[in-house]
């Protein structure tokens, strides 16, 4: 248990966290729950997001069950962002959104667009990703120039936390992140989260089919400081001191509606993932030996 003052492990990861939403990483076990009260708007992206307010006034990036990928993506976001967030990685706040029956016979607009029909989205547990403010006075951009990158703070530790994560999680989809700054403060630099965990653990499948050269994110800038292994740090030693116990409380608290037909395959993906954190180091070697040549500053 973390002491107030006290540099403990857990304080040093939960005070890494900048999650934009003002919220401390909670222990995995205590997902939040909260009930869906109003359709904002649609979302971009292939699994058909919606954004929708909440009963304890926040706004969230729901994803829904019968989302056009695959119901397992909810399970690899709540448990990717809860991963994230244990090791200090500015995740939004991941939660459980119940989203009543009645809203959706409410609001036709809560449907995916899948041809030329519509589906109807499904009522009941779904997962939302916080969106970082109370209200929409905030800019939110998925890319940003080099120029305004740069100015991101720690953005190279963050990135480079992110590629560890990545290799661990074996995240089969590009690194995706979101930068959001107030409207009225211009002159701010962006703030950045990490996004979209839907295709860690490959997706449905759970199998982690490794690759030295996936995982990186498309501007190099952001890796220009590796120069070695020691780079890769604080996030590489704390995925390898993550105790089986800390992983296996995260799968655990996945709602078992949320992974298909083999709920209890969840276990085996925890297991995994605790055996992996011991191959992390042998991964990024590879990837630096790989064509792609991605960290031109390694000594
Ligand atoms: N927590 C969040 N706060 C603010 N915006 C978000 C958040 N999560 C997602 N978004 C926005 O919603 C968009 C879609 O989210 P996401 O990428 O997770 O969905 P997706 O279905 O995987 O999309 P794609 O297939 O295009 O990658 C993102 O590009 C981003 O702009
Ligand atoms: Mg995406």
């Amino acid at each position: 248990m973390a002491r107030a003052g006290i540099d403990t492990s857990r304080n040093r990861r939960a005070s890494a966290a900048k999650t934009g939403d003002g919220s401390a990483p909670a222990p995995s076990s205590e997902v939040r729950r909260v009930v869906a009260v109003e359709y904002v708007r649609r979302m971009r992206g292939a699994s058909q997001p919606f954004l929708l307010r909440c009963d304890d006034g926040g706004l969230y990036v729901v994803k829904f069950r019968n989302n056009p990928q695959h119901v397992r993506i909810l399970a690899n976001e709540l448990l990717a962002a809860s991963l994230a967030r244990l090791i200090g990685l500015p995740a939004p706040l991941p939660a459980i959104v119940e989203v009543p029956a009645e809203m959706l016979e409410k609001s036709a607009k809560l449907e995916f667009q899948i041809g030329s029909r519509n589906e109807p989205c499904l009522p009941g547990a779904q997962f939302g990703s916080r969106y970082p403010a109370g209200s929409e006075a905030l800019r939110v951009v998925d890319f940003l120039p080099d120029r305004l990158l740069r100015r991101v703070p720690s953005v190279e530790s963050l990135f480079i936390g992110a590629y560890v994560f990545d290799k661990w999680t074996c995240n089969c989809d590009g690194r995706q992140v979101i930068f959001f700054r107030s409207d009225e403060r211009e002159d701010r630099a962006y703030s950045a989260a990490l996004i979209d965990h839907g295709f860690c653990f490959n997706d449905g499948e759970w199998n982690f089919p490794d690759s030295p050269i996936r995982s990186f994110y498309p501007r190099r800038i952001v890796y220009e400081s590796v120069r070695g292994l020691r780079s890769f740090e604080p996030y590489l030693s704390r995925v390898e001191n993550l105790e089986a116990r800390e992983i296996k409380e995260c799968v655990e608290a996945i709602p078992g509606e949320w992974c298909g037909d083999a709920p209890d395959e969840a276990a085996h993906l925890g297991e995994r993932l605790v055996e992996r954190r011991r191959r992390l180091r042998q991964m990024i070697i590879e990837a630096r030996d790989s064509a792609l040549r991605p960290f031109p500053n390694w000594e």
